[in-house]
């Protein structure tokens, strides 16, 4: 055990620091930079992508975050409407055509039940199935029409980390392919849309480093009431994120939700003893978050904030850099979040590779 954790204490922390490597193997030969475009092995029958009406994802836990991120790429790198439901809650809907109409399974280990009934129940209504997905030969691969492999590699800890940050970084891939499948997107900006995921690994790393920075911010707030994360746009899908991350292994009360909402009602639940952690990345409409981060610090919570290299936010109590690299970046600002979960969790000695309660995959619905 000791020998497959690589000399980390934790799987988790294991996987957060494989994160540069895992995604290196996630786009490995699936850009083509010079064209605009990406080779991820994927066909459609022809003249599906240009008359989709709606792409609706379905997926349960983190992997529904990796796919509300990806719902706002598809909107804007392919022109086609994205929805998202949690998979336990999924049916068709009414007004829709079903051979216009792609749903997209997003899952891990590809065996979760709620995002298997979710792709039956499509199926039955006559849409075609797509997943995306770590594990080959799993069940969800044998049941759709297509499938992409995010090539994350083996994900241990119950709280998923490395598997989140692939799955994002395939969904971008899928929305350049249809955008430039559709024609709703130009090579020059398809173009730098894959510079900024050659550039995610590297990005990630600079995170990485910044680690000790983290672990004391842990240390100074570990013993919160409660903590709240927000973000605007691409920042949202990454606050309810690492919301999600901090209460599973750590235990503690930790909401994500957009910045915007923060004065209709959690406002009620701040004390200076519920640090905001907030995403300010450029992009994200990181000043008017910032001023809903305001609000908060006005009723006296201390505020953390990640934010673009070169911007600055002086009356933050702690800021996190995070490099620029366009429509990944909130996906960078992340890793802070994930190193913030690991480090309280680590510090008030929980079991953080097998969360009380939780399970690594859920099979039943
Ligand atoms: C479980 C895990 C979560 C995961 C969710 C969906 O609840 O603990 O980490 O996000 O299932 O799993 P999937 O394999 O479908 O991505």
């Amino acid at each position: 055990d000791a020998a497959e954790k690589g000399g980390y204490e934790h799987y988790m922390r294991k996987e957060i620091h494989e994160q540069p490597e895992s995604l290196r193997q996630t786009i490995a030969g699936r850009l083509d930079v010079d064209a605009g475009d990406v080779e991820l092995d994927v066909s459609f029958p022809p003249g599906f992508l240009a008359d989709l009406e709606e792409i609706q994802i379905v997926a349960c836990g983190t992997s529904n975050y990796a796919g509300r991120y990806a719902a706002q790429l598809f909107e804007e790198l392919a022109g086609v409407r994205a929805t998202v439901e949690i998979a336990s809650e999924y049916e068709f809907g009414a007004g829709r055509t079903p051979d216009r109409t792609l749903v997209v399974a997003v899952t891990q280990s590809g065996e979760t039940a709620d995002t298997l009934g979710a792709v039956r129940r499509a199926n039955a209504a006559g849409a075609r199935t797509f997943a995306v997905t770590n594990t080959l030969g799993s069940t969800v691969t044998r049941e759709v029409d297509g499938t992409a492999f995010i090539r994350a590699g083996p994900e241990i800890g119950v709280a998923a980390t490395k598997t989140f940050a692939s799955q994002v970084a395939t969904l971008a891939m899928l929305a350049v392919a249809v955008g430039r499948d559709r024609g709703a997107l130009a090579a020059a900006d398809a173009r730098s849309v894959l510079e900024d995921l050659q550039g995610l690994p590297g990005a990630v790393q600079q995170v990485l480093d910044e680690e000790p920075q983290v672990r004391e911010a842990a240390r100074e707030y570990r013993d919160s009431e409660a903590f709240f994360f927000v973000g605007r746009a691409l920042g949202v899908p990454v606050a309810l994120e690492g919301a999600l991350k901090l209460k599973e292994i750590s235990y503690d009360h930790a909401e994500g939700f957009a910045a915007g909402e923060l004065k209709h009602g959690p406002l009620a639940l701040v004390t200076p003893d519920t640090p905001v952690l907030a995403v300010l990345t450029d992009g994200a409409r990181a000043d008017e978050t910032m001023n809903n981060v305001t609000e908060a610090q006005t009723r006296g919570a201390p505020a953390l904030g990640c934010v673009s290299d070169g911007e600055e936010y002086n009356t933050l109590d702690v800021s996190f850099d995070v490099p620029d690299v366009g429509i990944v970046e909130p996906l960078v600002a992340n890793v802070y979040l994930q190193l913030f979960a690991y480090h309280v969790a680590n510090e008030k000695g929980r079991p953080i590779d097998k969360p009380r309660n939780l399970a690594k995959s859920v099979t039943v619905e």
